[in-house]
Protein backbone atom coordinates (compact mmCIF):
# COMPACT_ATOMS: atom_id res chain seq x y z
CA UNK A 1 0.00 0.00 0.00
CA UNK A 2 1.24 3.27 -0.65
CA UNK A 3 2.44 5.63 1.72
CA UNK A 4 3.14 9.17 1.99
CA UNK A 5 6.26 10.92 3.39
CA UNK A 6 7.62 14.81 3.62
CA UNK A 7 10.83 14.82 1.85
CA UNK A 8 12.29 18.79 1.68
CA UNK A 9 8.91 20.15 2.79
CA UNK A 10 6.94 18.15 -0.10
CA UNK A 11 4.53 15.35 0.54
CA UNK A 12 5.53 12.47 -1.24
CA UNK A 13 3.86 9.09 -2.26
CA UNK A 14 6.07 6.32 -1.73
CA UNK A 15 5.32 2.79 -3.39
CA UNK A 16 8.52 0.80 -1.49
CA UNK A 17 7.81 -1.57 1.33
CA UNK A 18 7.68 0.14 5.00
CA UNK A 19 11.03 -1.50 5.91
CA UNK A 20 12.76 -0.48 2.74
CA UNK A 21 15.80 1.70 3.94
CA UNK A 22 15.16 5.43 3.13
CA UNK A 23 18.44 5.98 1.90
CA UNK A 24 17.19 3.30 -0.89
CA UNK A 25 13.58 5.16 -1.16
CA UNK A 26 15.57 8.50 -1.35
CA UNK A 27 17.66 7.86 -4.05
CA UNK A 28 15.92 5.37 -6.62
CA UNK A 29 12.21 6.00 -6.05
CA UNK A 30 12.41 10.24 -5.26
CA UNK A 31 16.09 10.35 -7.37
CA UNK A 32 17.49 12.59 -4.96
CA UNK A 33 20.48 10.73 -5.27
CA UNK A 34 22.82 13.67 -2.79
CA UNK A 35 22.65 11.03 0.07
CA UNK A 36 25.04 8.06 -0.46
CA UNK A 37 24.56 4.73 0.50
CA UNK A 38 28.06 3.56 0.76
CA UNK A 39 28.56 1.09 4.22
CA UNK A 40 24.77 0.34 4.55
CA UNK A 41 25.50 -0.38 8.31
CA UNK A 42 25.81 2.82 9.79
CA UNK A 43 28.82 3.39 10.12
CA UNK A 44 30.50 5.78 7.89
CA UNK A 45 27.37 8.77 7.93
CA UNK A 46 27.24 9.15 4.41
CA UNK A 47 23.54 8.48 3.93
CA UNK A 48 22.75 11.02 7.20
CA UNK A 49 19.20 13.16 6.31
CA UNK A 50 17.48 15.06 9.01
CA UNK A 51 14.51 14.00 10.57
CA UNK A 52 12.57 16.22 12.43
CA UNK A 53 15.33 18.22 12.57
CA UNK A 54 17.70 15.69 13.87
CA UNK A 55 21.04 13.87 12.14
CA UNK A 56 20.32 10.15 11.36
CA UNK A 57 21.74 7.33 9.55
CA UNK A 58 19.08 6.91 6.20
CA UNK A 59 20.92 3.14 5.26
CA UNK A 60 19.18 2.16 9.01
CA UNK A 61 15.93 4.01 9.14
CA UNK A 62 13.02 1.94 7.31
CA UNK A 63 10.89 4.20 5.20
CA UNK A 64 7.80 3.44 7.18
CA UNK A 65 9.13 4.86 10.15
CA UNK A 66 9.45 8.44 8.49
CA UNK A 67 5.01 8.72 8.04
CA UNK A 68 4.27 12.25 8.99
CA UNK A 69 7.85 13.14 9.91
CA UNK A 70 9.57 15.81 8.19
CA UNK A 71 12.73 14.51 5.78
CA UNK A 72 15.70 16.87 4.81
CA UNK A 73 18.05 15.71 2.55
CA UNK A 74 20.96 17.77 1.42
CA UNK A 75 19.16 18.65 -1.84
CA UNK A 76 17.03 21.22 0.88
CA UNK A 77 20.25 22.98 1.27
CA UNK A 78 21.71 26.10 -1.04
CA UNK A 79 22.56 25.73 -4.55
CA UNK A 80 25.28 27.85 -6.53
CA UNK A 81 22.88 29.54 -8.64
CA UNK A 82 20.18 29.97 -5.37
CA UNK A 83 22.97 31.18 -2.79
CA UNK A 84 24.83 28.60 -0.81
CA UNK A 85 23.75 28.15 3.67
CA UNK A 86 25.97 29.55 5.56
CA UNK A 87 27.82 25.92 5.89
CA UNK A 88 28.37 25.50 2.31
CA UNK A 89 29.93 28.60 1.85
CA UNK A 90 32.24 28.10 4.76
CA UNK A 91 32.85 24.85 3.19
CA UNK A 92 33.77 26.37 0.12
CA UNK A 93 36.43 29.07 1.31
CA UNK A 94 37.81 27.15 3.77
CA UNK A 95 38.26 24.27 0.61
CA UNK A 96 37.20 21.60 2.94
CA UNK A 97 35.76 19.29 -0.03
CA UNK A 98 37.95 16.79 -1.69
CA UNK A 99 36.08 13.88 -3.63
CA UNK A 100 32.78 14.77 -2.14
CA UNK A 101 31.22 11.04 -0.88
CA UNK A 102 31.39 11.79 2.59
CA UNK A 103 29.70 15.64 2.14
CA UNK A 104 26.18 14.94 1.90
CA UNK A 105 26.44 13.41 5.23
CA UNK A 106 28.47 16.06 6.55
CA UNK A 107 26.23 19.03 5.53
CA UNK A 108 23.28 17.61 7.11
CA UNK A 109 25.07 16.42 10.61
CA UNK A 110 26.29 19.99 11.01
CA UNK A 111 23.23 21.76 9.33
CA UNK A 112 21.36 19.47 12.50
CA UNK A 113 23.97 20.59 14.92
CA UNK A 114 23.97 24.64 13.50
CA UNK A 115 20.17 24.79 13.79
CA UNK A 116 19.94 23.39 17.34
CA UNK A 117 23.32 25.45 18.65
CA UNK A 118 24.59 28.48 16.47
CA UNK A 119 27.08 28.53 19.05
CA UNK A 120 28.62 25.78 18.50
CA UNK A 121 32.13 24.92 19.76
CA UNK A 122 34.68 22.77 18.38
CA UNK A 123 34.19 20.19 20.82
CA UNK A 124 30.68 19.88 19.56
CA UNK A 125 31.42 20.04 15.90
CA UNK A 126 33.67 17.31 16.87
CA UNK A 127 31.17 15.24 18.50
CA UNK A 128 28.34 16.21 15.86
CA UNK A 129 31.04 14.46 13.50
CA UNK A 130 31.65 11.71 15.46
CA UNK A 131 29.74 9.09 12.79
CA UNK A 132 30.78 10.86 9.38
CA UNK A 133 33.95 9.38 8.16
CA UNK A 134 35.84 11.42 5.88
CA UNK A 135 38.43 9.48 3.72
CA UNK A 136 39.95 12.83 1.92
CA UNK A 137 40.61 15.81 3.70
CA UNK A 138 41.98 14.66 7.63
CA UNK A 139 38.66 16.57 8.93
CA UNK A 140 41.08 20.02 10.11
CA UNK A 141 39.29 21.85 7.25
CA UNK A 142 36.00 20.96 7.95
CA UNK A 143 36.20 21.69 11.69
CA UNK A 144 37.54 25.35 10.82
CA UNK A 145 35.10 25.64 7.77
CA UNK A 146 32.33 24.60 10.42
CA UNK A 147 33.32 27.15 13.40
CA UNK A 148 33.44 29.58 11.06
CA UNK A 149 30.14 28.74 10.16
CA UNK A 150 29.48 29.10 13.71
CA UNK A 151 30.81 32.49 14.13
CA UNK A 152 28.86 33.31 10.75
CA UNK A 153 25.67 32.44 12.73
CA UNK A 154 26.54 33.28 16.31
CA UNK A 155 24.51 35.04 18.68
CA UNK A 156 24.61 35.54 22.34
CA UNK A 157 23.58 33.08 24.28
CA UNK A 158 19.86 33.96 25.37
CA UNK A 159 19.03 35.94 22.66
CA UNK A 160 15.64 35.41 20.97
CA UNK A 161 16.15 33.63 17.15
S1 LIG B 1 25.62 4.26 4.29
FE1 LIG B 1 24.52 4.76 6.08
S2 LIG B 1 26.05 4.98 7.60
FE2 LIG B 1 27.14 4.32 5.83
S1 LIG C 1 35.89 14.52 0.80
FE1 LIG C 1 36.34 12.48 0.14
S2 LIG C 1 35.56 11.20 1.71
FE2 LIG C 1 35.33 13.20 2.45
Amino acid sequence: MAMQITVNGEARTIAAAPMTPLVEVLREELFLTGAKQACSEGFCGACTVLVDDQPVAACLLPVGLVEGRAVRTVESLGTAGDGLSPLQAAMLEHDAVQCGMCFPGILMALTGLLERRPNASEAEIRSALAGNICRCTGYERIIEAALAASAALRQPEGATP
